[in-house]
């Protein structure tokens, strides 16, 4: 089967109503936090993504065992305490740098030293962010060059910490909170705005945790927990999935789309704030909360005109997965857009600000970047006519996607390489485009 996929057509006109699988952060949170429950936790529309399925297998090497079938999976917490830590032992945490960042905080208290490894991509990131402030829990971490292999040697005598998180990060702040659930005395966490689903876990479960929120920044205290009631969870469907279905409706000519059941935590939904600005009209509704979490259906509509943003850096945090296909967006709207303060783009699956201005400069539209900020000059009227080849970037799932969304709405004959790429995050992707191919 070969691994690159060729579209040569656009899509219009359509108004379908579509389902999008389980979100990505609760779901490698729900397998974690479980396995470290008392007793057994059942998730239903758990997403069985590469990420996710990674979660599950390193697990289930610490001596959980795990049930998956049809659409409910059940872990057999063993308990805070409970792993089978034994020598040798490798996790693989693949392409998912969330399940790699959060598990070396739960296994600060190995008895044998644990090596985490991960693919091309994850051996490429950053995981001094999350070894520094656990090491000073107590426990000692060896990397290679700041990133993976990582070696943890874990300590029995966890001390708490004072930690401040000041990249936006909630896979850096989720880890450490990890790390402090182990700990004896009260951990103090100073962390700037970052999706907060391991906060909303916590407290659902009634752990010992304390937050204040302020403007910019979130102040959180947690104790050492003894004892995890299992976890029944009915996982919403993920916003960053769905994001690229509100961009193809968004970018095609008299479109509406109905997303069900997502989760629209105000610390993910940036892109509907942009998306607003821009003149986009989507709308919320059958909004409830869910386990602290808020879920509704989401109903947006093809614009007649889209007009450029200039982000607040504000709005980065809860948009951070969704810039690639943002900035598509922003290649069609009537001037110039631009954001700032993007870091951290570039310390995703790839390098994303340099992926999403190569796409944008491939489809003839000018962007002017630096190291942490893009330009983009926005057409309207953009036509593209020729052969655009999508390669080399390290199977990054959400290049692969924008590239497609781009190839559905931009027109010309789009090569992209990696299909494969998508099974990390959401498998069932080229699956629901066809579904909107399918429909005239
Ligand atoms: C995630 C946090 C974000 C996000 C990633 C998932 C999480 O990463 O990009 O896809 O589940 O905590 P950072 O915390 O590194 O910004």
């Amino acid at each position: 089967m070969p691994n690159k996929i060729v579209f040569k057509k656009k899509i219009s006109n359509f108004s379908k109503k579509i389902l999008i699988p389980g979100d990505k952060s609760i779901s490698i949170r729900w397998v974690l936090i479980s396995s470290l429950a008392n007793g057994v936790s059942t998730a239903k529309n758990l997403l069985l993504s590469e990420d996710v399925l990674a979660s599950i297998e390193a697990v289930k090497k610490l001596g959980v065992k795990v049930v998956n079938k049809k659409n409910t999976c059940k872990i057999y917490g063993v308990g805070i305490g409970g792993y089978k830590y034994k020598k040798n032992l490798i996790i693989n945490a693949k392409n998912s740098g969330t399940l790699g960042r959060l598990i070396a905080g739960v296994l600060i208290d190995t008895s044998f030293p644990i090596k985490i490894i991960g693919d091309r991509s994850l051996s490429k990131r950053d995981f001094a962010r999350v070894a520094k402030p656990l090491s000073k829990f107590g426990a000692t971490f060896k990397l290679t060059n700041n990133s993976l292999p990582l070696i943890i040697n874990g300590s029995q005598k966890l001390k708490p910490i004072r930690y401040h998180e000041n990249k936006g990060s909630a896979q850096c702040k989720s880890s450490v909170m990890f790390g402090a659930i182990k700990a004896s005395g009260k951990t103090i966490i100073k962390a700037k705005k970052s999706r907060n689903h391991t906060e909303l876990l916590f407290k659902h479960l009634k752990l010992p945790i304390y937050i204040k929120k302020n403007k910019n920044f979130d102040l959180i205290k947690i104790q050492k927990v003894n004892k995890i009631k299992p976890l029944n969870y009915n996982i919403p469907s993920d916003i960053s999935s769905g994001a690229f279905f509100i961009a193809l409706t968004v970018l095609s000519k008299k479109s509406k789309l109905i997303i069900k059941n997502v989760n629209v935590n105000p610390t993910r939904i940036g892109i509907i704030e942009i998306l607003r600005r821009m003149g986009v009209k989507i709308s919320t509704l059958k909004k409830k909360v869910y386990k602290g979490e808020t879920i509704a259906d989401l109903f947006v509509k093809s614009p007649k005109n889209l007009r450029s943003v200039n982000c607040p850096s504000n709005l980065n945090s809860g948009a951070i997965d969704e810039f690639l296909i943002i900035f598509l967006i922003a290649a069609k709207a009537k001037g110039i857009s631009t954001f700032t303060n993007l870091d951290e783009l570039n310390q995703k699956e790839s390098p994303r600000l340099k992926w999403g201005s190569k796409i944008l400069k491939m489809m003839g539209i000018k962007v002017i970047t630096t190291k942490n900020s893009i330009k983009i000059f926005g057409n309207p009227e953009l036509e593209i006519k020729k052969k655009i080849i999508v390669q080399k970037y390290l199977k990054d799932h959400r290049v692969f996607m924008t590239s497609v969304i781009a190839a559905l709405t931009f027109g010309g004959e789009w090569h992209i390489h990696d299909k494969d790429s998508i099974k990390t995050s959401f498998p069932s992707f080229l699956k629901i485009v066809n579904a909107f191919k399918n429909e005239k």
